[in-house]
């Protein structure tokens, strides 16, 4: 079960219990995955845990090797999620710490100094005999430390954060996990997004590296069509997917958020829906204080527009809009957005609303609003307006 390729081994930890990462929701919880690679000559361990999961990991590395036997400790990212426990695999392991000087420098001032470090850069080989671990700097990829490092005969790259998913599960193979790729989406687009156009140069950069296997430092691992054994998504598809996702590939779809104080913005989020579905297109609709921000900002990765909506409070928007509108800024999306709303006795959201989505870099239509609460013909207009701009402003 842990065999990856000859002489390659995953001997991470499962976080069983993890329901949030930092902004993030984990449904299924995640696996921080370390690999051990033996060579002829020495053995290089890829990657280390979270705090707290050192002990698991040295279980599973002491199925084969005794950690002193490991001779390099490659780190390929400083994040807490994958060097929080650092310290005690190091100390178990007494190799040196095998890095790019970017995460030298994030190891070092995370309080971990001290170490014996051997700085790699873009290109440098280890020889572990008769194995080669090639170093690929994956700068902002999501970090600035971040990096790949290539298994060169067995034609495996371990990309860190880059095609995770956040999944805990006994199965080590993407191909046996099923409703795989909805988790990596959730994961691309809350962790990966921001940085599509790296996205785009890194998989050019990576067609001319033969790729067998890609293992990542979370969830499961991706292997080519022709070693899958199970129905689910392969390497090809979550390569395919990359770059769908990081050139912002939309479909015919809409994605409608929404909070409401008196049922009025919510009625019109229903007739929006409505007119969208009489123009043809996909639609979803989320009611945000009861919605999960990281489902939306996946199916806003797909969608052409967002119709975005919040009553009038205290002269704003509603705070549960302001909080998504937050977690969406930083994600830098590329879509059309839509406002709309009730209010009471002045229409300030919208205009609010109008600012906050420019400054996201968002092109912005102002949809409709009503005063107090909209009745069948205001209703009735809403439906037309989403129809019409179905029909004239969103690609078939
Ligand atoms: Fe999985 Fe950037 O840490």
């Amino acid at each position: 079960m842990t065999k990856i390729r000859p002489g390659v081994y995953w001997v991470g930890a499962i976080d069983w219990d993890l329901r949030r990462c930092g902004a993030y929701t984990t449904p299924r919880g995640t696996t921080y995955n370390s690999y051990l690679v033996r060579g002829g000559e020495s053995n290089a361990l890829i990657d280390t845990v979270k705090d707290g999961f050192a002990d698991e990991l040295l279980y599973r590395l002491e199925k084969h090797i005794e950690p002193s036997d490991v001779d390099f400790l490659v780190v390929n990212h400083a994040e807490r999620d994958h060097a929080g426990d650092l310290k005690r695999v190091a100390e178990a392991v007494d190799a040196p710490i095998v890095c790019r000087d970017e995460t030298r420098k994030t190891v070092e001032e995370h309080g971990l100094d001290g170490y014996d470090f051997q700085v790699v850069e873009d290109g440098d080989t280890l020889d572990l005999g008769d194995r080669t671990l090639r170093v690929m700097e994956a700068r902002m990829l999501h970090w600035p430390d971040s990096t790949f490092t290539y298994l060169e005969e067995e034609k495996v790259l371990f990309p860190n954060d880059a095609f995770g998913q956040h999944v805990a599960t006994t199965e080590r193979w993407a191909d046996l996990v099923g409703d795989l790729m909805w988790h990596a989406k959730r994961y691309y687009a809350a962790i990966v997004q921001p940085f599509s156009p790296l996205v785009q140069k890194k998989l050019k950069e990576l067609e001319d590296v033969e790729l067998e296997v890609v293992a990542p430092a979370h969830g499961v691992i991706w292997r080519r069509s022709e070693g899958a054994e199970g129905d689910g998504p392969v390497l090809e598809d979550i390569l395919e997917a990359y770059d769908g996702w990081s050139r912002y590939e939309s479909s015919r779809k809409a994605t409608v958020v929404y909070d409401s104080m008196w049922d009025s913005t919510a009625k019109m989020a229903r007739a929006l829906a409505q007119g969208l579905m009489d123009g043809g297109v996909e639609v979803e609709v989320f009611k945000l204080r009861e919605s999960d921000d990281n489902d939306i900002v996946s199916h806003l990765l797909e969608s052409e527009a967002m119709f975005v909506g919040s009553p009038t409070l205290n002269g704003g928007i509603y705070p549960s809009v302001g909080e998504f509108l937050t977690f969406l800024t930083g994600l830098k999306p590329e879509l059309d957005a839509v406002t709309f709303g009730s209010y009471g006795w002045a229409p300030a959201a919208e205009r609010r609303l109008g600012d906050r989505l420019e400054s996201a870099g968002l092109d912005v239509v102002e949809g409709p609003t009503f005063k107090y609460v909209p009745d069948e013909v205001d209703l009735d207009e809403v439906r037309r307006f989403a129809r019409d701009f179905a029909i004239n402003e969103m690609e078939d």
